[in-house]
């Protein structure tokens, strides 16, 4: 596990806060990024990744790539510089970090597209270990939950500000941004 401070810790208060912090740091992303969300199971990951794909202006309906590894969207409209494609993936039922890298989405990001990965958190290492961290936690309160952004790597740390900036924005609730290491 790397360890990183975290750029910004966001609460949430329900399922559309939590898509409203996702639509946030879509505005962040460029072609090549990898977005790995960790969180158990019904932490809210898929919810954060319906909010980053309706920003980017997917209009398909996202759910859990469960029968497919690694779900395509195609964007409405280009998102920073050029983003056209999310690869939604689902690593939970691979158990040997070989199987996460056969899916090759280091590779399968690397010209118009970014990868969001539930579960990815444990595979860093085979993503390339330049990935942001989306981490969902349950909250105090029904319905809350506390979304931990953590840049884990060289890429992403030279965007610690943008990302801050993105994540505590107005459109996305209770937040408080933390400094990078
Ligand atoms: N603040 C919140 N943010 C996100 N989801 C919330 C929130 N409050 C309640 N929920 C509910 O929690 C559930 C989150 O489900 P979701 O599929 O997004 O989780 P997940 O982390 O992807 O789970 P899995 O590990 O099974 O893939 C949904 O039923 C959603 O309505
Ligand atoms: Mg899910």
């Amino acid at each position: 596990m790397i360890e990183a401070a975290p750029v910004a810790v966001v609460k949430t208060t329900s399922p559309d806060g939590t898509r409203a912090v996702g639509g946030a740091l879509a505005a962040v992303v460029r072609p090549g990024d990898i977005v790995v969300l960790a969180g158990d199971l019904g932490a809210g990951k898929t919810t954060f990744v319906q909010g980053f794909a309706a920003a980017l202006g997917v209009r398909e309906a996202v759910t859990s790539p469960t029968f497919a590894l690694v779900r395509p969207y195609t964007c409405g409209a280009a998102g920073a510089g050029g983003v056209r494609t999310i690869l939604h993936a689902d690593v939970y039922r691979l158990d040997r970090m070989a199987e996460v890298a056969d899916l090759g989405l280091a590779e399968l990001v690397e010209d118009e597209a970014v990868a969001l990965v539930e579960w990815g958190d444990v595979a860093v290492a085979v993503l390339g270990g330049d990935v942001l961290q989306v981490r969902l936690d349950p909250g105090s309160g029904d319905g809350e939950r506390l979304v931990t952004v953590t840049a884990l790597g060289p890429s992403w740390a030279a965007r610690a500000a943008a990302v801050r900036a993105a994540a505590c924005g107005p459109a996305t609730g209770t937040a408080s941004g933390e400094e990078g290491s």
